[in-house]
């Protein structure tokens, strides 16, 4: 339990959480996670970036005793969520001279999640700087990077931004670095799709903070540290800014099989036209693959057969998560099966409210499909063949 050197005056003294497979009992987490915190040592002051989830609050103090951390005088709390600030109390107690620096809406956070004194909390403004002897830490605010209260800080001798979730990754690694591999972004992508894609009109509009500074490592609180920034931020640019791709996304369930004959004709048919379709069963969905596969997709296709007057209740759970991550896809459309009617395509379209997409005339097949039905659903995939060649 020893700190590891980022450069000089830089130690990462976080936790890697090999064995964590759910993130807010929502995410899958495949891959681990792992909790970055880093400990900035000033000629005159001695600074703590982030803490660790709850759990792992041993390993992050062992960590400072074994670098012989015998006063801290600020923790940097970016961001009130507890699998970062969840062990600040504890480093708060042992090292009492500590003072948690913060933006205002985050300090009401922290004191209403996890019980700080608000004596203990120093409120930081946008822009601000705080020498701590040969090394300066600047503060700039970065609101929904992932809730209200985020901000970033800058270390401009070493040209490093921490950045807490923003360019974060869910990976447990033993590299404290990225490289240049391509292969580190799918889980990046995967992160990107489950975190940050809901605030990408935010980010869009922020990204300027970052990219004027031409850092040279991106230090997250989750993932490894980007020492080769240009991948992740063109990356983030494409992922963020790049209009939608010739791509359907045709998440779907089926009880008797009607509704998944349904998708493999019209998954198929897209095939034929040039169109790349990617169906995702939900039967045992990886809510995380089909929130990458929306990072890029232009059409969204539902395939579902109708329950009770309305869609299968995994069809809404997935309806209503790619309402809440908000993807640039800009059409909609939904096949599936009933027996004696329903309200399948009206009830769908009245849970993804957040998605500004225009309705593409459903297919619903009355039983087993037939040939009327196979022949709806190609001219479904021409239609969209044809809004995509728009694109
Ligand atoms: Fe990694 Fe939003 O916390």
């Amino acid at each position: 339990m020893k700190e590891r050197a980022v450069v000089e005056g830089v130690a990462w003294v976080g936790a890697v959480d090999w064995d964590r497979r759910l993130f807010d009992e929502l995410i899958p987490l495949p891959d681990g996670t792992s909790y970055n915190a880093y400990l900035v040592r000033g000629a005159e002051k001695t600074v703590l970036m982030d803490s660790v989830d709850p759990g792992f609050t041993d390993v992050l103090l062992a960590r400072l005793e074994n670098g012989g951390v015998q006063r801290i005088d600020y923790v940097v709390c970016h961001h009130a969520e507890q699998d970062h600030s969840g062990a600040i109390p504890a480093v708060l107690a042992k090292y009492p001279e500590a003072v948690v620096l913060a933006t205002e809406k985050c300090k009401g956070m922290i004191v209403d999640l996890l019980g700080i004194a608000p004596g203990r909390i120093r409120t930081v403004a946008d822009r601000e700087r705080i020498d701590i002897g040969g090394l300066t830490l600047e503060f700039i605010h970065f609101p929904w990077v992932h809730w209200p209260e985020t901000m970033l800080t800058w270390l401009p001798e070493r040209r490093i931004l921490f950045t807490c979730d923003l360019f974060g990754s869910h990976l447990a690694t033993s590299e404290m670095f990225a490289g240049n591999d391509p292969l580190v972004l799918p889980g990046a992508k995967r992160y990107y799709a489950e975190i940050m894609m809901p605030f990408r009109s935010f980010i869009q509009k922020n990204m300027e903070k970052v990219t004027v500074l031409e850092p040279a490592l991106i230090a997250p609180s989750h993932g490894p540290i980007h020492d080769h920034p240009a991948l992740i931020l063109d990356a983030y640019r494409e992922w963020l800014s790049a209009p939608p791709k010739n791509l359907v996304v045709v998440p779907y369930i089926s009880m008797h099989d009607s509704t998944r004959r349904l998708v493999e004709h019209f998954v198929e048919a897209c095939a034929r036209l040039g169109v790349r379709a990617e169906q995702v069963n939900l039967a045992e969905p990886d809510v995380g693959k089909l929130a990458m596969l929306l990072v890029d997709a232009a059409t969204i296709v539902i395939g579902t057969p109708t329950v009770l007057a309305g869609p299968h209740p995994k069809v809404a759970y997935a309806a209503s998560l790619a309402n809440l991550i908000r993807p640039k896809a800009r059409f909609l459309s939904v096949i599936g099966s009933f027996s004696w009617g329903g309200k399948v395509v009206e009830q769908l379209a009245a849970m993804v409210p957040n998605l500004k997409v225009e309705i593409i005339p459903p297919v619903l097949a009355r039983g087993v499909p037939k040939a009327e039905d196979q022949a709806a659903l190609d001219r479904l995939a021409e239609a969209i063949a044809q809004k995509h060649a728009t694109l």
